[in-house]
């Protein structure tokens, strides 16, 4: 089985994938978070620069319908060594879809074989897809994967999910299903809702062919997920992550700049405190900690006392 770290917008920066794979090591492919400038901005170049991504296997992701700005993304993109793409073809978000965008670009199947089309003409790189299922109704999906199943894509990550389901309910396993019987030239990865060692068994007793799965939201709830799913032995090593991150975002913003550096840090523990229901005490110091010297007494505490309380 292969595992993937999934992009999220503002979470899994280059300063979090950093300190990550300092300490776990265990994804084999690691996504930045949607790049969507057609002159890349100073923040997105830091996600994709080689030297923020040293020893990962690193797809930078993009997510644009036009044709220009994509080759003009992909062009710099090559330009930092990397040979391989994916398209954002599942971004829910309203100002995205509005747009025609992400999960936007799956309403009109015409529109997206002809980008596809063109963006296979013209892109001189390796490219993958990660989509949503369709945008209202899983009758979509049978047109939608006719469309990818034209293409010559490296592979197709399926977040089984419509536009409108956001992140809410199930995620719909019959169209993964139905995407691996159509027999597609290219390999499916399976995307949502891994959160523990019994979600991972459930899931994949239900798609036994499948032989990648990206992780988003259970590897930040518990950063040590994949190395318990890949069987790497890695001792507890959640309080030198989260010291590294604290550390690698104080750098990064520099002196001064502690609500910025919480506001990240704190993003991270919104879903970090979900393993810990027992510790909500201790949590809701980190939370309201105003500067950094007071996070880190608060994260200290919540390390010394977790088992404990
Ligand atoms: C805050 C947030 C930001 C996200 N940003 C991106 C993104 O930039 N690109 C993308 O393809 N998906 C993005 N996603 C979707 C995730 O990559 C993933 O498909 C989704 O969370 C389901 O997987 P999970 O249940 O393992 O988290 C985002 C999701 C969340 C919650």
């Amino acid at each position: 089985m292969q595992y993937y770290m999934a992009p999220l917008e503002g979470i899994t920066t280059y300063i979090f994938r950093g300190a990550y794979h300092k300490f776990y090591r265990d994804c084999d492919k690691y996504f930045t978070p949607f790049l969507a400038s057609k002159r890349l901005s100073y923040k997105e170049t830091n996600e994709i620069k080689p030297e923020n991504n040293e020893g990962m296997n690193l797809v930078p992701q993009i997510l644009s319908n036009n044709i220009e700005t994509f080759i003009e993304i992909a062009r710099q993109i090559k330009d930092f060594g990397y040979d391989t793409v994916n398209i954002n073809l599942g971004c829910p978000s309203g100002t995205v879809v509005s747009r025609k965008r992400g999960a936007g670009q799956l309403a009109d199947t015409y529109a997206l074989e002809k980008f596809l089309d063109e963006v296979f003409e013209k892109c001189p790189m390796k490219i993958s897809v990660k989509t949503r299922v369709g945008m209202y109704d899983t009758c979509e999906w049978e047109d939608i994967l006719a469309v990818y199943a034209k293409f010559p894509l490296e592979e197709l990550i399926i977040h089984p999910r419509l536009r409108e389901d956001y992140y809410k309910g199930k995620p719909r396993l019959e169209t993964v299903k139905q995407a691996i019987a159509a027999q597609l030239p290219f390999p499916i990865c399976y995307n949502g809702d891994i959160t523990s060692t019994a979600t991972f068994t459930d899931i994949i007793k239900e798609l036994p062919t499948v032989d990648r799965v990206m992780v988003g939201r259970g590897l930040l709830r518990n950063p040590a997920l994949v190395s318990e799913l890949s069987g790497s032995d890695k001792k507890d090593c959640l309080e030198a992550f989260m010291s590294e991150l604290a550390n690698r975002y104080e750098e990064q913003y520099g002196v001064g700049q502690d609500t910025n550096c919480l506001f990240k840090l704190k993003d991270v523990w919104n879903h970090l405190g979900m393993n810990y229901p027992e510790n909500e005490k201790l949590l809701k110091a980190i939370r309201k900690s105003d500067t950094l010297s007071e996070y880190r007494i608060a994260v200290k505490r919540f390390f010394a006392q977790r088992e404990s309380v």
